[in-house]
Formats: structure tokens, C-alpha cells, sequence
């Protein structure tokens, strides 16, 4: 069963109802023409202080008469009094949230789901793989990891984007560059770099294989668009990594986030409370639309 011990200490924990939670936007960055960052407040203080999640969980974000729509908390659980969402406009919700400002109210619930194994990840090297906004829910995991800094031995950032413009965080991008116990490694598509660009130049997986991490002692965590997770996976193989030590998370379509409509499931499997994060060698055995 894929992460059984975290999905089943998720149950515990999530709030198995609809509460809708209000939450004031007090921040707006653009990261890219399409994708904003809010930083969202409870209105209750109090609501605010008992809050909290686990780097990977997801939530249920709505603008009111418009819809609801699932996002992963981006900000580190370690960041106390708020947290962050990232979201890429695709549709009714997410166009609609574009158009909010700071001070304007929306709905959340949550936390919802599993999360990153990040005790399972103590003493061990770790790699982390992400693609365009795919670096959302990694930054929470990497913020808390890097919160954590000596429970861990060599920590590793490789992130792509399909051009410069397209790289969310780019201020984030810069400190991890700056830390000295961290390896970065940024990278564009083929055609998407500008003169001024300093980075990679290639495709995620390729400049994975040329990076050439160590497989011993390493857990891989990576999120991105499914075609990049695919090849990523290929050329971890070919590094001698084992599916084992690789998680991702899905991202399928959801509805009421808590294991009750059934519109994320595959099999007997729920991405809402069975995931979204998943061990890559459990994903093998699923049907292929998974
Ligand atoms: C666990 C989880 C975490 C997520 N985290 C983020 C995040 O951090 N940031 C972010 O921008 N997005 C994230 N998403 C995706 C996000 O939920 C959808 O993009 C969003 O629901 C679209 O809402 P909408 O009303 O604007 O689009 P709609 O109007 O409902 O749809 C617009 C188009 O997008 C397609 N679509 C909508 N949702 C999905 C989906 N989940 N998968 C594939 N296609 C979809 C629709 O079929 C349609 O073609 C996450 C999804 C999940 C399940
Ligand atoms: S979203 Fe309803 S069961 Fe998963």
C-alpha cells in the first residue's frame, strides 16, 4: 500500500467535515504571467494559532459564488500565523482568485491528505526534483528541511521551468543558491533561455543525468508535470536509484478533498486521503491513467 503509515496518521489528524474557514489575503507576488503567490491570514486569530499541517498536505481554497478549487500549502509548516498558495490560472476559480487583492476574503479548508515521509528522511541525503510550479509543494518540504538543517547530509535542488520568465520563487531561488550547504542547479527548456540567463540550459531529466546525484543513502522527492516525473523516473533508474527511494505527489481532480465523492479515486486508491504524496514504486502497479 502506498505510504500506509502516513495516510493512516493522516486520518487522524484531518478534520473529516466541510468547515469552511474565512482567510484574509495579505499578500499578492507575481511569479509569473500566469501564477501568483497569496499569503493568506485566518480572520480568527485564534483559528490561526491552533493551525497547523505538514509539508505536503493540500487544501480546499474558495472564492465565494465562484467555486472551490484544491491547491498544496507552498509556505513551511515551520512559518507560523499564515501560510501560502501558489496558483496557476486555468479556469473559472483560479481566474477569479487572480482578480482578488490584498484585504479581500476567501474561503479554506484543510489541511487535507498525507504528506512527505520527512522523518524517514533524517541522516540521509536528499534530492529534490521539481518542474515549473511544481516547486510549490517542494518549497514547503525544502523550507522545512532547510528549518531542520542538521538532520539531514547533503541537500540537493535541481528545478526547470520551460523559460526564465516561467521560474516561480526567483527571490527563494537566489537564497538557496547563496547557501553553501545547499547544490542548486536551475535549468530552461532548450530555446527558453535569455542572454542574461546564467543556468542550464536542457530538459529536467537530462540535466539530471548529467548532474549525476549518488543513489547511496538518498531519498528523491519530485513534483512537476507527469511527463517530467516520467523521464525523471527513467533516468533515475539509469543512475541506479530504486523507485523505492523517489516520492511524488498526484494531482488529480477533486471535489470534496476528504475520501467521500469519490472523484479522485483510481482502484481503491483516493489521492485526497491516500495521497496526494506517494511512493514512485507504488505508482507502478496502478492503472496507466493514474
Ligand atoms: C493535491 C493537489 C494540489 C494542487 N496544487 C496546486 C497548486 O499548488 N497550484 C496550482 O495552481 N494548482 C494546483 N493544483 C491544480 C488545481 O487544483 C487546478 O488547476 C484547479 O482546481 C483549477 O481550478 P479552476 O476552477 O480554475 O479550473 P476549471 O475551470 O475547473 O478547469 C480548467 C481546466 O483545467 C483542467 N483541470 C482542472 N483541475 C485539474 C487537475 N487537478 N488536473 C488536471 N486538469 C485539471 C480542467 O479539466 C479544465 O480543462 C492541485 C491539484 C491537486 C489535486
Ligand atoms: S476528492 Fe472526494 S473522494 Fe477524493
Amino acid at each position: 500500500m502506498p505510504n500506509e503509515d502516513s495516510a493512516n496518521q493522516a486520518q487522524t489528524l484531518i478534520p473529516l467535515d466541510y468547515m469552511v474557514s474565512k482567510m484574509r489575503i495579505v499578500s499578492v507576488t507575481d511569479e509569473t504571467v500566469d501564477t501568483k503567490t497569496f499569503r493568506l491570514e485566518f480572520c480568527d486569530p485564534q483559528q490561526g494559532e491552533q493551525f497547523e499541517f505538514c509539508a505536503g498536505q493540500f487544501g480546499l481554497y474558495s472564492v465565494f459564488g465562484a467555486g472551490e478549487a484544491t491547491f498544496c500549502i507552498a509556505s513551511s509548516p515551520t512559518q507560523k500565523g499564515y501560510i501560502e498558495c501558489s496558483v496557476k490560472r486555468t479556469g473559472k476559480v483560479t481566474n477569479e482568485l487572480h482578480q482578488c487583492n490584498e484585504g479581500d476574503v476567501i474561503g479554506f479548508r484543510g489541511p487535507y491528505g498525507n504528506w512527505f515521509p520527512i522523518d524517514r528522511m533524517q541522516g540521509k541525503n536528499l534530492l529534490f526534483v521539481a518542474g515549473g510550479i511544481g516547486l510549490a509543494p517542494l518549497n514547503s518540504l525544502i523550507c522545512n528541511c532547510l528549518d531542520l538543517r542538521d538532520q539531514f547530509k547533503e541537500i540537493s535542488i535541481l528545478y526547470g521551468a520551460r523559460s526564465v520568465d516561467d521560474l516561480v520563487y526567483k527571490e527563494r531561488l537566489d537564497t538557496w543558491q547563496q547557501m553553501k550547504d545547499v547544490q542548486t542547479l536551475y535549468t530552461v527548456d532548450p530555446g527558453g533561455e535569455t542572454p542574461e540567463w546564467k543556468g542550464e540550459v536542457g530538459f529536467v531529466p537530462t540535466v539530471l543525468t548529467s548532474m549525476k546525484p549518488k543513489p547511496e543513502n538518498t531519498v528523491v522527492v519530485l513534483c512537476g508535470p507527469p511527463i517530467m516525473i516520467k523521464y525523471v523516473l527513467v533516468s533515475l533508474v539509469e543512475l541506479g536509484f530504486s523507485p523505492e527511494s523517489a516520492y511524488t505527489t498526484l494531482e488529480n481532480r477533486m471535489k470534496c478533498g476528504v475520501g467521500k465523492c469519490g472523484r479522485c479515486n483510481v482502484g481503491n486508491l483516493y489521492v485526497c486521503k491516500d495521497g496526494p504524496v506517494f511512493r514512485c514504486s507504488d505508482l507502478e502497479v496502478l492503472p496507466k491513467e493514474f
